[in-house]
């Protein structure tokens, strides 16, 4: 049985929850390689609803065994709120596996997110804040804490006092903050340590094991290709590798064990924080939407951007990811508009460009191109084949495949769990 991925085609929160519905009882193992609490997907089980940011989705899948791999960055505090959470409304939590090779997020990495948005002013990320870029940008400079580490209290106080060294100097001297206390970071960090201590495992050697006995393994990535901090549109991304090759490094699972790459991309845009978005709308259809498609953050509440489909990004993560299978979802959300215009290629000060500019200072300047297509009226959450769309639905679909450069194996038509039209197998 197969290793597969399943990554965000566009800027997040495509609804990658739609085709780990789809892939249900035939996965054993959900895996989360990159990221932290930053992500946020709402998922449903029974008539319960549940918000996750951190724990990957497949703790509520009973049997399946979820794993925080070495690439994600744990907030142990709010692991441990989602744990509880999840325990006290009767979920057996008890399979989590994480990493030891996993960082850490600690308090000075969330008060440092924080002030250096501020610092930034115009020029802000519009980060989640809850110190993902801090953490990472440790883990690259090797003043990083690791799961590991508070298993060791010596080499712990050794890392904390060595990190808050110099950004101490800095919270005080540049952004006139008051300074953090090496004693509070690891007292609190080791208040963990006894509850965490079963969980951690050498997640490469159990998963390559799991492999191996041909067990299914579902690498979940969070964020999106457009957020990957080396493919999307730095700097206004996250600071973890969102595309398919993120699941090999942040796993210490080998590329050539993995068999299929699953893109889940919206039937139009949304974007939230700053940054380049060719086709964003700023007037009554981008707010039609929003609302039709209820458009907000899971983990901020922000309000996201919206705009229409754009064709030349999802060849690009295409392209990028190797996608052996999209899955499009919230076309429901577009039903009732007369027309619904596609971008097909970019107009950059006057060139027309098919591909998306590798210049950010192009992709900031592009125009889309769009091709219209004629809308449905029809209400399509029922649908269930694809014959069950409206023929101006088909169309859409058949179109948007057409120049995304990928099969679209399944399509979701509402926010139930059923309301989806699956096309072709997903690890076939
Ligand atoms: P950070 O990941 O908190 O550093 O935020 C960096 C950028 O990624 C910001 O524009 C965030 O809004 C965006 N971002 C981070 N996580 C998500 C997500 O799960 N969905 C959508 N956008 C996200």
């Amino acid at each position: 049985m197969p290793a597969i991925v399943l990554i965000g085609a566009q800027w997040g929160d495509e609804g990658k929850g739609k085709a780990t519905d789809l892939l249900g009882s035939r996965v054993d193992y959900v895996v989360k390689f990159n990221g932290g609490n930053n992500a946020g997907h709402t998922v449903v089980v029974g008539d319960k609803k549940y918000a996750l940011h951190l724990l990957p989705s497949g703790i509520l899948t009973p049997g399946v065994t979820p794993v925080i791999a070495n690439g994600v960055v744990v907030d142990v505090e709010v692991l441990f709120h989602e744990l509880e959470a999840l325990g006290s409304r009767g979920v057996d939590v008890s399979r989590l596996l994480v990493s030891a090779n996993a960082h850490v997020i600690t308090a000075y990495h969330r008060t440092i997110d924080k002030v250096t948005e501020r610092f930034l002013g115009k020029r802000q990320i519009g980060t989640t804040g809850r110190g993902i870029g801090p953490a990472y940008a440790d883990k690259i400079n090797r003043v990083g804490i690791r799961i590991q580490d508070l298993f060791d209290e010596g080499i712990l106080r050794q890392k904390v006092e060595a990190a808050l060294d110099l950004k101490n100097h800095i919270l005080l001297k540049v952004y006139n903050r008051r300074s953090i206390a090496a004693d509070e970071v690891i007292d609190d960090l080791l208040s963990y340590t006894e509850r965490l201590r079963p969980m951690v495992a050498d997640t490469s050697l159990v998963l390559n094991r799991a492999l191996d006995e041909g067990k299914t393994v579902l690498f979940e990535g969070g964020q999106a290709t457009m957020l990957d901090v080396d493919h999307g549109t730095y700097p206004f991304v996250t600071s973890s590798n969102a595309t398919s090759g993120g699941a090999a490094t942040g796993s210490g699972v080998a590329p050539n064990r993995i068999d299929r790459v699953i893109a889940v991309v919206k039937a139009y845009t949304t974007r939230v924080g700053a940054g380049p978005f060719p086709t964003e709308l700023f007037d009554e259809s981008g707010e039609f939407l929003r609302s039709q498609g209820f458009e907000f953050g899971t983990t901020t509440g922000r309000p996201r951007r919206t705009g229409w489909y754009d064709a030349p990004v999802a060849r690009y993560t295409a392209r990028i990811n190797g996608v052996t299978d999209f899955v499009l979802t919230k076309l429901d959300v577009l039903t009732g508009l007369p027309t619904i215009p596609v971008c097909v290629a970019y107009d950059v000060d006057g060139v027309r460009v098919d591909e998306v500019p590798v210049s950010q200072s192009d992709f900031h300047h592009a125009k889309p191109i769009y091709e219209t297509f004629e809308g449905w009226s029809e209400d399509i959450t029922g649908a269930r084949t694809f014959s069950d769309l409206p023929p101006a639905a088909q169309r859409y679909v058949l179109a948007v495949e057409e120049m995304s450069g990928s099969r679209i194996s399944a399509i979701g038509v509402g926010p139930s769990r059923d309301a989806i039209i699956s096309r072709h197998d997903l690890l076939e």
